[in-house]
């Protein structure tokens, strides 16, 4: 029932899923361990909106994710973990001993005072105690809320006020690559402007240098010397909140992701089975980091919910050589490789010489996330790393919706490059008109919307629940709007094209247009930026800044390499522009809106193809821009 092992099954559970979908779902659900059964599956409406799956169901995910797997299944390792350093020792953690770290670190939260309810932000590295931290949470009901450790002191600080977090977990270092990032002392620069946070428990990774300060910050090393690994799970309504998750989206200020217990569970467990068709002895390795939705649902809930070996890796791609994934590979036999394209494609440029020395030959099932796969690097990946054996599955789906909601099946569903295929069981997609209007047939384009709820589903914005409906459920009234522009190929199959809004999709990451120019203009001689997104080969988009300076700057470069350095200091190294164009006005409307659409035409380079300009308020400067565009 739970697998799906052909396409004609696919084709049948589909069709179930379309007719009757709480049957469909509340099936999924009864194979995992609730403490009381729901006693409604579904009630939804998307205008205020409200989403409710399992409605009066109890459970705890940690039981599921852990204590469910004990009894047969002991010993079997859950995580192998790989450190940045190759020559530091990986470790390997049974299901048994997660069980006691994630128990003995929940005696830790509640012993500094957490508390069902409450928002805790961890901000780490990708160690073990990462996941323990996020997992100890969920056991003891308080609100996960992780947020990247690539992110600066400033985007921290947004997302811990915006949550009201209490507590922040963190750690003194990060190393990445050859880089060592001060990740305590990111925290103690975000937390002077949040005034909720009363604890900060910092784990020792580097043993860099770092000031703890009295009556606030706690060892987590010391701290577990003080409690045992007894903690029973804390008793969650289906729709309690199991995490919040912050993405950027068209305004300065990235929005709360809420995701519940119920739903999330549900979907995110049956999707890797079926997607990947993960099978017992699979060593699954998803190469995202936690502070991302595909971390929290392919890394750690959606393996551990399957009873799976999940391969967490702390460095980059490219440390110590580009070789790095490859060697990881053959090193732990994973079978299952879970990516991202811009990493493929950036591997790619580096020649294949690094991937000779690995046989690769432990993989069956690669797959992709996070953006559009451009079919060369596809086929690279198949021929290179797949030897032409392994399915490669697209997959499509957003933090938003938790879970993946357009992809092959690996091995079911016949793959076609550059193309997330169809939809998952359960998930109803529709392309939408500008009006609003339902194309149907194929060989179609427009809008990705999606028209029925499915267990992951969004439920709110944190505390803005007028945002939820504003920016998903409002654009085209009763559908969910992804912001995606997408077409139907001639046999049904979805190709996702990128972005219809004002965010880009840097290296695979979500930014804010908005974000990064409130960034930018932190610097004391910007008076004004505009940010746009260009094609760009590795990264996929890249970022091109226009800026309006108030005094002429005595020299341009040194301008330019302190407002990226501004921009890392204020955000993070992933939303430093690429290139950056010092200009005397913007485009604008009469009513002051700037014209966002000339200047990503003149970044990607469209001059001959500008539209109609006549309503600029000044349209001089477009001539001006154009002349000394960054090539
Ligand atoms: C946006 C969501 C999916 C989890 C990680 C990113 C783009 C995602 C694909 C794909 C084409 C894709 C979309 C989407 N996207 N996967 N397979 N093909 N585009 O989550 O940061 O919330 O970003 O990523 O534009 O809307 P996210």
């Amino acid at each position: 029932m739970y697998d799906i092992t052909n396409f004609n099954e696919y084709q049948a559970e589909y069709k179930k899923s379309v007719e009757n979908p709480e049957l469909f779902w509340a099936e999924k659900a009864a194979q995992f361990s609730w403490k009381e059964k729901w006693n409604e599956v579904l009630k939804w409406n998307f205008s205020e909106p409200k989403v409710e799956w399992f409605i009066g169901g109890k459970l705890n995910i940690t039981e599921n994710c852990l204590d469910r797997h004990l009894k047969n299944n002991p010993n079997k390792t859950a995580i192998i973990w790989e450190p940045n350093n190759p020559n530091e020792q990986s470790q390997t953690i049974s299901y048994k001993e997660l069980h006691e770290r994630v128990c003995r670190f929940a005696n830790v939260l509640k012993k500094n005072g957490a508390k069902k309810g409450d928002r805790i932000c961890i901000y780490m590295p990708m160690v073990p105690e990462l996941a323990v931290a996020v997992l100890a949470c969920a056991r003891i009901g308080a609100i996960h809320s992780v947020v990247f450790g690539g992110f600066s002191f400033h985007s921290l600080a947004d997302r811990i006020n915006d949550a009201d977090c209490n507590m922040v977990i963190t750690a003194d270092g990060a190393y990445r690559g050859a880089k060592e990032i001060l990740l305590k002392a990111v925290v103690d620069e975000a937390v002077i402007h949040c005034n909720t946070v009363n604890r900060v428990i910092v784990l020792h990774r580097t043993g860099c240098e770092i000031n703890m300060q009295p009556n606030r910050d706690v060892w987590w090393h010391e701290e577990e010397k003080n409690v045992n690994s007894n903690c029973d799970a804390e008793i969650m309504d289906s729709e309690d909140i199991l995490f919040i998750l912050y993405t950027s989206g068209s305004t300065g200020k990235p929005k709360g992701v809420v995701h519940t217990c119920g739903g999330y569970m549900v979907y995110t467990a049956y999707t890797f089975k079926n997607v990947f068709q993960y099978k017992a002895d699979d060593i699954y390795w998803c190469t995202a980091d936690v502070g991302w939705i595909t971390g929290h649902s392919y890394l750690i809930y959606g393996p551990l919910l399957n009873g799976a070996t999940t391969v967490m890796f702390e460095g980059i791609p490219t440390f110590p050589d580009a070789g790095r994934f490859w060697k990881v590979i053959d090193k732990h036999n994973v079978s299952i490789f879970y990516t991202a394209p811009t990493a493929i494609r950036s591997l790619e440029a580096c020649g294949l010489n690094y991937v000779a020395p690995y046989k690769l030959s432990s993989l069956r099932i690669l797959g992709t996330v996070g953006e559009p796969i451009n079919e060369e690097a596809w086929h690279w990946y198949n021929k290179n790393i797949g030897k032409e054996k392994c399915p490669i599955v697209d997959t499509w789906w957003q933090t938003e919706t938790g879970g993946i909601m357009i992809s092959p099946l690996a091995g079911i569903t016949k793959t076609k490059p550059s193309y997330a295929t169809l939809p998952l069981p359960g998930v109803q997609p529709v392309l939408l008109d500008e009006s609003g209007n339902e194309i149907t047939g194929n060989n179609a384009e427009g809008r990705l919307c999606i028209k029925f709820p499915w267990p992951s589903i969004i439920r709110t914005t944190f505390k803005n629940h007028d945002r939820c409906r504003e920016t998903y459920f409002s654009v085209f009234k009763n559908y969910y709007f992804t912001g995606d522009g997408c077409k139907r190929d001639g046999n049904g199959y979805y190709r996702i094209t990128g972005r219809v809004d004002d965010v880009i999709k840097v290296s695979g990451h979500l930014l804010g247009t908005a974000e990064i120019e409130n960034a930018i203009n932190q610097h004391k001689n910007i008076v004004e930026s505009a940010v746009v997104g260009f094609p760009h080969d590795i990264k996929g988009w890249g970022i091109y800044a226009y800026v309006i300076t108030e005094n002429k700057p005595e020299n341009t470069e040194e301008l330019k390499k302190e407002i990226v350095a501004t921009v890392t200091k204020y955000m993070g190294a992933i939303a430093k522009p690429d290139k950056i164009q010092i200009v005397s006005g913007l485009p604008k409307t009469r009513s002051g809106k700037i014209m966002r659409r000339i200047l990503r035409k003149i970044a990607e380079n469209e001059i001959g193809n500008l539209g109609d300009t006549s309503t600029l308020l000044d349209p001089t400067v477009v001539d001006e821009i154009i002349k000394n565009r960054i090539n």
